[in-house]
């Protein structure tokens, strides 16, 4: 799902060459299913009809801070109002140097000032303009009020120098207007996610552990921080730095992740269980380290079971929306569909693994299953994995929720 989808987007022309590139700007940005309205100055209409991008918009296209019969329909300050977005492309350095300076001398500008959207520019100058000191001061003006300038990129100009100043291409904005743009579909709840191994000690420098990662649960955290929840992690020992914005408990045993779970269930509203926990753990943990003993050719470990922390939470806190994961060697559908019931989860995400496949690795595929449904996620970064993932499991959730 697209993060610009639904966004009330304004994009503004200014007088440029790169003008013919706002026609294909403004047919991707509907693609995305964006609400999309236009703005143009007197001289961008001199490169690009308005006609052009009505036809593409299907909405009237603004040009005018004086005409009563667009004021009529749509005002200059209901138009900066309405915005989430305003990009503007191209952005010619006049209209930047108006911008950094907080002019309002045409309808463009006038709605820039008026509005508390976000604002992105996208340049497109002659080369020899981008580089002079005022034109680069006045960008850095920009960054210091927030404004986010998109390129511009290094080639073959118009005029037939060469150097920086071209615009970007529409799909080139595209992508980073969906990079900046957060998605919502989380927003207003809290996600508790277990990740990486357990380490069960044996003695002060040994344990039991897996070849758990903790890179899925990491990534599910990073997504779901960035689709609007607010998220806890309660991680294993992992070699990955902590999630900028996230809350991250670290733990060794899976008893100090049963803890630290009870603690934060009660008021989170989804549970995810990447964890690889250690299903054993020694019966004894010896307080000094065993020694080799040169009188014995074997060692014995009597090992006892540990709690299973997905089913013991997902039973004593049944408000829970709950995602496990089941990693699995063989009969991947049927182990997971049956730990789907026994654990009562609401979903459960399918891994294969061994055989270089899922732990320690940057890419996974996953089968997810829920009551009634299955879906296949193919091999794939597990960022993209984790977003994706989340996506379905936020339509459910919202679902389940507005059943009650
Ligand atoms: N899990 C858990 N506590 C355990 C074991 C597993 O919370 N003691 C969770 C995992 O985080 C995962 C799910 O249960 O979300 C399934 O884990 P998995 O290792 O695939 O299965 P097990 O339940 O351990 O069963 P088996 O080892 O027999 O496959």
């Amino acid at each position: 799902m697209s993060n610009i989808k639904n966004k009330k987007i304004l994009l503004g022309i200014t007088g440029g060459i790169a003008g013919y590139k706002s026609a294909e700007l403004c047919r991707l940005l509907i693609k995305q299913q964006a609400e999309v309205r236009v703005c143009m100055t007197q001289s961008a209409t001199e490169f690009i009809s308005p006609l052009t991008l009505q036809a593409l918009s299907t909405k009237p296209v603004h040009t005018d801070l004086f005409d009563h019969e667009a004021e009529a329909a749509m005002g200059h300050i209901e138009l900066a109002k309405w915005a989430d977005i305003i990009i503007i492309a191209p952005a010619t350095a006049n209209t930047i140097a108006k911008i950094a300076h907080g002019f309002a001398d045409n309808l463009l500008t006038t709605i820039i000032l008026a509005s508390h959207a976000k604002l992105y520019i996208a340049p497109a100058m002659n080369q020899n303009m981008w580089q002079q000191p005022q034109t680069q001061q006045n960008i850095q003006q920009l960054a210091s009020l927030n404004i986010k300038t998109l390129g511009p990129a290094h080639g073959i100009q118009a005029c037939g120098d060469t150097g920086m100043g071209r615009m970007l291409e529409a799909r080139e904005i595209i992508a980073e207007l969906a990079k900046n743009t957060p998605q919502t579909l989380l927003t207003n709840t809290t996600i508790l996610i277990t990740a990486g191994p357990t380490q069960e000690a044996l003695d002060p420098v040994r344990y039991l552990s897996n070849r758990s990662s903790g890179k899925m649960g990491y990534a599910i955290a990073k997504a779901a921080l960035q689709m609007g929840a607010k998220v806890r992690l309660i991680s294993g020992p992992v070699n990955l730095p902590e999630p900028i914005g996230v809350e991250t408990i670290k733990i060794q045993s899976a008893q100090q992740l049963l803890t630290s779970c009870q603690q934060y269930a009660g008021d989170s509203d989804i549970f995810i269980a990447t964890a690889a926990v250690a299903d054993f753990r020694p019966i004894v943990q010896s307080q000094q380290k065993i020694k080799k003993q040169d009188d014995r050719d074997k060692l014995t470990i009597e090992l006892t079971k540990n709690p299973d922390i997905l089913a013991t939470i997902s039973h004593d806190f049944p408000h829970l929306f709950t995602l496990g994961f089941a990693a699995e060697t063989e009969q991947l559908i049927t182990s997971a569909k049956k730990k789907l019931k026994s654990k009562k989860l609401d979903m459960i995400a399918a891994n294969q693994v061994g055989d270089n496949l899922g732990f320690e690795k940057n890419d996974n595929a996953i089968e997810l299953i829920w009551h009634d449904g299955q879906i296949s996620l193919p091999m794939m970064d597990k960022q993209n994995l984790a977003f994706k993932l989340l996506s379905l499991l936020a339509k459910h959730y919202r679902n389940c929720n507005a059943a009650y």
